[in-house]
């Protein structure tokens, strides 16, 4: 059943516009530039939709968009709130909620993430085959979390698109953390033995609340940096976006691949 408050904030939401679609992308750190692939855009700041958890973080503008990738409606939050930022993780998950009520069958999960691993390197867009959930916290409290979210029909899909597309694309396990320091290198080394190939802050809350609410779930890492340790030099946030704006063209082609295909 949706609740009162979901209803409250969509219907604020359809008061700006026709904001319905079937699939929906969130876009994480120094990616806010892929709305600028869509055509016939509405957009709703996140500080004006009632109920609506609105991120402090650079990199974050922090919009509700609907817009057309080809001919393809879709739904974008460009900002996403983490845990870190003192929200709870009913708040960090309810933008998926939203994303839901508002038509959303599947969702394509975005981050910036930290590589673990000397052959994948910043720049390279990683699709996530699973993920550690290791910040301590889950939207399936005292239940067992699942053991695969991504579905691996949708991975082997997105893996086709790419290699016909030419677009590199890495495979890989994603470590969730809470942050928001980055790493230390021993957590690093610790992460690396736990076969994890990309560090991030974010993402598997939203992961596990949209498998559970039955959305079909797919989520891509950007590697914007060496995760700390991996090469002899400190990393920094100014990095992290940096590398955000370089693989920009690679993600735009992908994503717009992707949605191509899964709207057919
Ligand atoms: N660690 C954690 N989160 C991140 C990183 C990192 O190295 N890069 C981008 N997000």
């Amino acid at each position: 059943m949706i609740n009162k408050m979901i209803t409250d904030t969509i219907n604020e939401i359809q008061k700006h516009g026709d904001f319905k679609a079937d699939i929906a992308l969130v876009l994480g750190s120094g990616l806010g530039n892929f709305v600028e692939s869509l055509s016939q855009t509405s957009r709703l700041s996140f500080s004006d939709i009632p109920g609506f958890p609105v991120s402090t973080v650079e990199g974050h503008s922090g919009q509700l968009v609907h817009g057309f990738l080809g001919d393809v409606p879709v739904l974008v939050n460009s900002g996403r709130v983490h845990f870190y930022e003192g929200y709870t993780l009913e708040q960090v998950v309810y933008p998926i909620q939203i994303l839901q009520a508002l038509g959303a069958k599947t969702i394509i999960l975005t981050n910036a993430a930290g590589s673990i691993r000397k052959d994948y390197t910043p720049g390279d867009l990683m699709l996530i085959t699973r993920f550690l959930n290791l910040t301590g916290h889950s939207v399936y409290s005292h239940q067992p979390e699942p053991e695969q979210v991504f579905d691996p029909h949708i991975l082997e899909i997105v893996q086709q698109i790419a290699n016909k597309k030419d677009i590199p694309l890495k495979l890989g396990s994603y470590a969730g953390l809470n942050g928001p320091s980055y790493e230390t290198p021993a957590e690093i080394r610790f992460l690396r033995l736990k076969k994890a190939d990309a560090v991030g802050m974010s993402t598997v809350h939203e992961a596990m609340a949209a498998f559970q609410a039955g959305i079909q779930v797919l989520g891509i890492s950007c590697l914007t940096n060496y995760a700390a340790g991996i090469l002899d030099q400190p990393l920094n946030h100014a990095e992290v976006m940096e590398t955000g704006q370089r693989v920009r063209e690679d993600f735009a082609k992908l994503l717009t691949a992707l949605v191509q295909s899964l709207s057919r």
